[in-house]
């Protein structure tokens, strides 16, 4: 393979996407891949940064979509670009389609969204994992112990206790991103094993290696 490949796995909070993004890179690794990882607030010059606007500014949904997208275009032009020169494949845990999802549900203009992430690559696979609202909140606060302010979405001010504004925000996040996922990627239902997603997903990963 000459050129490499760029994987984005995309999905909300809990959606299993690191747990399948290190078991892709494990198995891509075994096939004698070099694969690289970065994502969603893990860039060197964004991710301190994102938290400190995460904690100071819950309300300010187009600071925090640009604080994002900057993230994100930092990581294109220091990891992404070159990796995908150098053959390596890149997976993304968290890119433009869950920012976009992210943004959607926050009513952010859709054209204007687009427009600010058009300057990142284009995925070569884009992959999105969902699940049943319940099972992602069973999941957060068995990891976390608790459902954090901002990603519950307080900031949409849905008039309910944390917990039922959490179940229909990601219930809007998740159409959001089906819609998104729909004619340029697939959609991966995560209420299974582990082990079955997993197959399902290195199963349609291959099938494109060897296209
Ligand atoms: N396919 C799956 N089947 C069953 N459980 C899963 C599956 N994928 C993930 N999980 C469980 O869901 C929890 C969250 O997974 P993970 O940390 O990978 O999510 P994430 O999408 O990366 O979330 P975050 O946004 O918090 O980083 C873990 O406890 C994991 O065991
Ligand atoms: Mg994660």
């Amino acid at each position: 393979m000459e050129r490499g490949l760029l994987i984005s796995v995309d999905g909300v909070e809990g959606s299993g996407r690191t747990l399948h993004v290190e078991a892709l890179k494990k198995w891509l690794e075994d096939m004698g891949y070099v694969v690289t990882t970065m994502g969603l607030q893990t860039s060197q010059l964004m991710s301190e940064p994102l938290s400190e606007v995460k904690r100071n500014i819950v309300f300010q949904r187009f600071t925090l979509f640009l604080a994002y997208a900057t993230d994100l275009t930092d990581q294109a032009e220091n990891v992404i670009r070159p990796s995908i020169k150098s053959g390596f494949i890149v997976i993304a845990d968290g890119y433009a389609n869950t920012l976009k999802a992210w943004a959607l549900t926050r009513k952010l203009n859709h054209a204007w969204v687009d427009g600010v992430l058009s300057v990142l690559p284009k995925p070569d696979i884009s992959i999105s994992l969902i699940s049943p609202p319940t099972v992602i909140v069973r999941r957060i606060i068995k990891k976390r112990g608790f459902l954090d302010p901002l990603t519950s979405a307080v900031d949409l001010c849905i008039n309910e206790d944390l917990f039922h504004s959490f179940l229909r925000y990601v219930n809007k996040f998740q159409s959001n991103l089906t819609a998104l996922t729909d004619g340029s990627g697939t959609v991966f239902r995560t209420n299974k094993t582990f082990d079955q997603t997993n197959k399902e997903i290195i199963s349609y990963v291959e099938g494109f290696l060897k296209r």
